[in-house]
């Protein structure tokens, strides 16, 4: 063989080799971590000595062959860095605005985000969170962990914090179907650290096994599959649809009163089936009050006196906004600083879960001490409370504390002081009351209260009725969900004229 056709030959294998590899995305040779030298840059050398050595015909071949290699090459470029549709493989933290942007490409396609997630505070309140300056909000959303710790928990761990008034209905985006990489997640997190905050392209360690993705990302199969349309009946009977609206389902009953509950305003169900897992929604009817819809739970505040009854309109750092609606049915809205609630008294059952019980301030007085310590709280155990007083965090127990106790005699006068010993199971309740002990005959009292701290409180509860177990036989609640899972918003299109209240805005002063 001569010398002219060794370098042919070899020159024809090394471009196929490298035109292979190349397409099947092989690592760079001879150096792979420093990416010396990428298999297009071995193709291209091979492009070039095919067309010195060889004839017409095969410069016609190779020619073809790197017109492929071309576009395969801007094909494999553009999404991953313009669209962010491609898979992302690594990210080049020298430019933080690319990295920003391949998260938003991540954000509106891969990443399912934009189906759920707005990024605009004037769009309708949906069920997911608005997503306008998270950058700098996320900071300040579970004490203890920063702004990144916060978006990397969001991401990886959705239910491990849940934003106040929204439901678990957040897949987790590296698992099935979604199935985000680590360095998407991390040019995800760019871009929503991009939203009002400041951009870290620290790495991070992912607080998962990867090794779980398929396993858990399995639904459970229904025990019952139920018929649709009987469910569609059911959910007339049951009264869903005095609440709920459907579009396209006529009420047969519109405009009659309903005797068992109060009609109120509740989320459309058009396309509940479509964002939301059936679990969700069966949960949503069994225990309306497990999760609450943002903007439509019951309330009861206090503030300067005055009860609040109505609709939690909405919740922020400092105020909340409460619907509530006149005798008449004339509906209001007053604006309410969380400063200007007033403190309840808690009881001995009430503390041992004081966040269930919507309490997010406590004034409590340790055993060993005269004056009470008053701050937001923190974190709780069943035996321990950690409040923020000032710039420090306090933790005390919830029993090693001072009680007070209520008297209150049959004459309707009351004894405040504190408590020393004695129930009205006793013989005798002593209280002490300016620093001296004072005896009282529970015969001689009506009522005895005793009260270990005081806090303000939030608390809303689902107006939904909670009596659907009791009144929906099993064979019901399957076609009810069987009708409930072919509601997905696709029918929706001619219809967006549906009537809507808009109350005149009142500020409570
Ligand atoms: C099926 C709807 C859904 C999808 C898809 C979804 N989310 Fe969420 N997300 C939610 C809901 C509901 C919450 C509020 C409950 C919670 O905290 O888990 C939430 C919470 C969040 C939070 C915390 C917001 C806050 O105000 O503290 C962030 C950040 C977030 N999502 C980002 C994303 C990103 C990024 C994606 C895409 C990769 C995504 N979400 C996809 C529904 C969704
Ligand atoms: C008295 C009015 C009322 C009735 C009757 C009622 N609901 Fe509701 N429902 C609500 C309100 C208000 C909410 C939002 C607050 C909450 O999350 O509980 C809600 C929430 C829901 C949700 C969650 C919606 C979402 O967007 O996440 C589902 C699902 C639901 N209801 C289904 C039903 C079904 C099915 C029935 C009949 C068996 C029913 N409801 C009867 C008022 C009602």
């Amino acid at each position: 063989m001569s010398k002219n056709t060794i370098i042919k030959i070899a020159g024809l294998i090394l471009m196929l080799v490298s035109f292979i590899a190349f397409v099947a995305k092989a690592p760079a040779f001879p150096i792979e971590s420093e990416k010396l030298l990428p298999w297009s840059v071995w193709f291209l050398i091979a492009v070039l000595i095919n067309m010195v050595v060889w004839g017409i015909v095969m410069k016609l071949m190779t020619f073809a062959l790197s017109i492929i290699w071309f576009f395969a090459l801007i094909a494999a470029w553009v999404p991953s860095t313009a669209i962010g549709t491609g898979t992302v493989t690594e990210l080049d933290w020298s430019d933080p605005d690319a990295v920003v942007e391949i998260g938003e490409g991540i954000f509106n396609t891969k990443g399912q985000c934009s189906a759920c997630h707005t990024l605009d505070t004037s769009a309708p309140k949906g069920r997911c969170p608005d997503l306008t300056d998270i950058g700098v909000l996320a900071a300040t959303r579970q004490p203890g962990l920063d702004a990144k710790q916060y978006l990397i928990e969001s991401l990886y761990e959705p239910s491990n914090y849940l934003v106040p008034g929204y439901g678990s209905i957040m897949p987790e985006v590296w698992k099935n179907p979604i199935a985000l990489t680590k360095v998407e997640i991390q040019a995800v997190i760019a871009f929503l650290q991009s939203q009002g905050g400041e951009i870290d392209p620290e790495p991070f360690d992912e607080p998962i096994d990867r090794a779980d993705v398929g396993t858990t990302a399995e639904e459970l199969a229904p025990l019952l599959s139920g018929d649709l349309e009987k469910g569609k009946q059911v959910f007339i009977d049951a009264a869903c649809i005095s609440c709920h609206v459907v579009q396209g389902l006529e009420n047969p009953k519109a405009g009659e009163v309903n005797e068992d509950f109060e009609v109120v305003t509740a989320p459309e169900l058009t396309d509940i089936a479509a964002l939301n897992s059936m679990r969700y929604i069966e949960e949503s009817i069994l225990l309306p009050n497990a999760l609450i819809v943002a903007g439509y739970g019951t309330v009861k505040v206090k503030a300067n006196g005055i009860t609040y009854e109505g609709t939690l309109v909405s919740e922020d750092t400092d105020k909340v906004i409460v619907r509530t609606k006149d005798a008449d049915g004339t509906e209001q809205e007053h604006t309410i600083l969380f400063s200007d609630f007033d403190e309840e008294p808690i009881d001995e059952e009430d503390i041992v879960n004081l966040t269930d019980n919507g309490y997010f301030t406590l004034t409590i007085t340790p055993m060993d001490s005269d004056t009470p310590i008053s701050g937001n709280i923190v974190k709780e155990t069943t035996d321990t409370v950690t409040l923020k007083v000032g710039d420090e965090t306090v933790t005390v127990s919830k029993t090693e504390v001072k009680k007070m106790m209520t008297l209150t005699d049959f004459d309707g006068v009351q004894t405040v002081g504190e408590h020393i010993s004695g129930t009205m199971d006793d013989d005798e309740i002593v209280l002490m009351i300016d620093g001296s002990e004072e005896s009282f005959d529970p015969f001689d009292i009506e009522e005895a209260i005793i009260m270990v701290a005081s806090g303000k409180k939030l608390h809303d509860t689902s107006p939904m009725p909670v009596n659907f177990p009791d009144t929906l036989t099993v064979v019901e609640m399957a076609n009810l969900l069987a009708y409930l899972s072919t509601l997905t918003g696709v029918t929706t299109e001619e219809t967006s004229d549906t009537t809507s209240e808009n109350p005149s805005e009142v500020t409570a002063e």
